[in-house]
């Protein structure tokens, strides 16, 4: 049997929607500034796509393009006239930045209230303490709504996550745990991630390897939630070899169509909710 596509693309469609009619009974649209320095390929196509989709539904974008040369200094000053613009809602640094700036030191000038990436300490510790924080980061939070389509109750469940990065990984599986489920988080060091995976009744890739998960690294009826956005011979495939387990799997997002479209619509949806927050109606 084949197992069930979880269509992120349609999903994320919907959402969309909804944020259209809800922006359209605004006084003004909400408003994201986007920060991107450098002319990283990844994250001029995440960028481009993330300002095609607010203007679908008349969200607001400002992009704050800088040179890769920038001094730490000069972004932390820009970071600090975003928070005190009030046209502002919702502020992101796209990631990577260059080498020679402080990543941490940057994004946690972001303030709380604005930070829609979900990335400040203030907004991940409250995640971590289970309390609710104002944004959760786009893609577990898509990851999350996609995981729920199928399997509603996660208590219980045995989740392995591939990654362990601050973007994916970890706010994942606080997300996971926070529903009851028993998490691992598996990454680079860990010995034999295969024997784990068979366990699993949920399976999440998230480590930017082509093709890694095979029929016989999961269980039967295991549902498998693909982040990677990997090139393969021209085309974009992800970190599960869809072809080997879709008649083993009981559920499966695609690569492109899954985590990608729901990671843009839950940015969306955290500035939407930015606005809201800032005026009081939230
Ligand atoms: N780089 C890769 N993914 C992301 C993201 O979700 N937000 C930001 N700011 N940078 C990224």
């Amino acid at each position: 049997m084949s197992a069930t596509l979880i269509n992120g693309k349609n999903l994320a469609e919907q959402i969309k929607n909804n944020l259209a009619q809800q922006i359209a009974a605004l006084q003004t649209p909400p408003q994201l500034d986007i920060v991107l320095v450098g002319h990283d390929d990844a994250s001029e196509i995440y960028v481009r796509n993330k300002i095609k989709a607010a203007e679908h539904i008349n969200l607001k974008t400002v992009l704050h393009r800088f040179d890769e040369n920038i001094t730490e200094n000069e972004l932390s000053a820009m970071v600090e006239k975003l928070n005190a613009d009030k046209n502002v809602n919702g502020i992101i640094v796209q990631l990577p930045l260059p080498p020679h700036i402080d990543t941490h030191r940057i994004i946690n000038l972001i303030e709380p209230k604005k930070d829609v990436d979900g990335f400040h300490p203030y907004n991940t510790g409250l995640l971590q303490n289970n309390q609710v924080p104002y944004f959760i980061a786009a893609t577990p939070l898509g990851v999350m709504r996609l995981i729920q389509t199928v399997c509603p109750n996660l208590s219980g469940k045995n989740v392995v996550i591939i990654g362990a990065s601050l973007i994916v990984g970890r706010p994942l599986a606080t997300l996971l745990l926070n529903q009851e489920c028993t998490v691992t988080i598996t990454h680079i060091h860990t010995k034999n991630i295969k024997e784990l995976t068979q366990k699993a009744d949920i399976v999440v890739a998230a480590c930017g390897v082509a093709n890694l998960v095979k029929a016989d690294w999961i269980k039967s009826g295991a549902v498998l939630i693909d982040v990677g956005i990997n090139r393969c011979n021209g085309k974009i495939c992800g970190d599960i070899d869809f072809a080997s387990v879709q008649d083993k799997a009981g559920a499966i997002t695609p690569v492109p169509g899954g985590v990608g479209p729901m990671t843009i619509a839950m940015l969306l949806e955290n500035t939407v909710n930015a606005y809201l927050l800032q005026n009081q109606k939230k």
